[in-house]
């Protein structure tokens, strides 16, 4: 496959100027009172290698293969002038809270040892993908869509890529620039990134340089070295409080927290105080979005100083609650366990 090459751009525009590079989590004290959107310096990065600085003036994105009938590249410009559509959704990695396999059930995984903090939700902006393989006519024989980022090979797998189902592909994916009201950060993708609601983070391949549409099944290493059996995140749920943070004792205290899955609306979330013995409903407030989170707060009074354990549990719409233990997995994905949230209350 021919792969357009990233060029670095100087001096750096304004965008580029904060730069992780590589992986990074989000804190969940950071969430604390700042709304709904994860603000952009502070959304999780997870990279393969890392960010490449592309220049927009020269960037093209190749759009081909056998289920398309007029290939043909597009440029910034042009993809910024088509209709555009603007959605709140949520990234998060296959492998958030992988660390808890470990330190919870003692089944420690492989891989980045993310907590809760693998996940942000942003107000992407951009161009629907199915207008984008409108413009250049997808055959009635596609079966797959195969977008490939710019940036450097990942060990000897090559450029990171990860086959779509041309239905998903068709449905509600965004090719997006905007992240959030401004162009989309380094990090993050610029000058465009795919954004798949509800699908689990490695399909919304970022810093985009070509887009096959294949009429077989396409296979990478991300479909099946790596992510091979994952499509969707189950529910999760966090607090917007540090770990071991510290609360005076008395109050009441109103508490803060999210939770999300990407099977589904989140319909109830309950908190227990107690090491899971008795459950409270909490409050939720805002709207109950898909592909989202849902925000939520509850009161606590804690009466006695020292450790205590915080626990929250979401249902989702397809009826799951996160259960106290997940089970064993080999690369430690699908973890939807409750967390045990350790607090300290001190004398006020
Ligand atoms: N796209 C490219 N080109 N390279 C990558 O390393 N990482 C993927 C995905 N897209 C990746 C990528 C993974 S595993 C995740 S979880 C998300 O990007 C993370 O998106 P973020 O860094 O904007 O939070």
């Amino acid at each position: 496959m021919k792969q357009a090459t990233a060029t670095i751009v100087k001096p750096l525009p304004d965008h580029l100027f904060r730069v992780h590079g590589e992986s990074a989590e989000m804190r969940w004290e950071a969430m604390s009172g700042v709304g709904y959107h994860t603000p952009n310096d502070r959304f999780f990065v997870r990279n393969h290698t890392s960010t490449p600085l592309i220049d927009a003036t020269t960037w093209r994105l190749r759009v081909h293969g056998a289920g398309v009938r007029c290939p043909r590249e597009f440029g910034y410009d042009e993809l910024r002038g088509m209709r555009s559509r603007t959605f709140d959704v949520a990234i998060e990695c296959a492998g958030n809270g992988r660390r808890f396999y470990g330190t919870q059930q003692h089944d420690a995984a492989p891989g980045t040892q993310w907590g809760l903090g693998a996940i942000g939700v942003a107000r992407w902006r951009g161009v629907l993908l199915k207008d984008l393989l409108k413009e250049v006519g997808v055959r009635p024989g596609a079966v797959d869509v195969l977008p490939t980022g710019l940036d450097a090979p990942f060990e000897r797998y090559g450029h990171v890529s990860r086959p779509l189902p041309i239905d998903k592909a068709m449905d509600d994916v965004l090719v997006a620039y905007e992240m959030n009201g401004v162009p989309l950060p380094a990090d993050h993708g610029f000058p465009a990134r795919l954004v798949v609601p509800g699908w689990v983070g490695v399909a919304s391949i970022k810093w985009l340089g070509d887009i096959e549409v294949s009429t077989s099944e396409l296979q990478t290493p991300w479909n099946t070295v790596f992510y091979a059996d994952v499509t969707t995140n189950p529910a999760k749920s966090a607090f917007e409080l540090a770990w071991n943070a510290r609360l005076p004792v008395g109050g009441p205290h109103i508490l803060h927290g999210r939770s999300w899955s990407g099977r589904g609306r989140i319909v109830r979330v309950e908190v227990s105080f107690d090491g899971g013995a008795s459950w409270r409903e909490a409050q939720h407030h805002g709207r109950h979005l898909v592909s989202t989170w849902l925000p939520w707060h509850i009161a606590w009074t804690p009466r006695r100083t020292g450790a205590h354990v915080l626990m929250a549990r979401a249902t989702d719409a397809s009826g799951a609650t996160q259960p106290l233990v997940t089970p064993h997995h080999p690369f430690g994905y699908h973890f939807d366990a409750v967390v045990r949230h350790p607090l300290d209350v001190v004398t006020g």
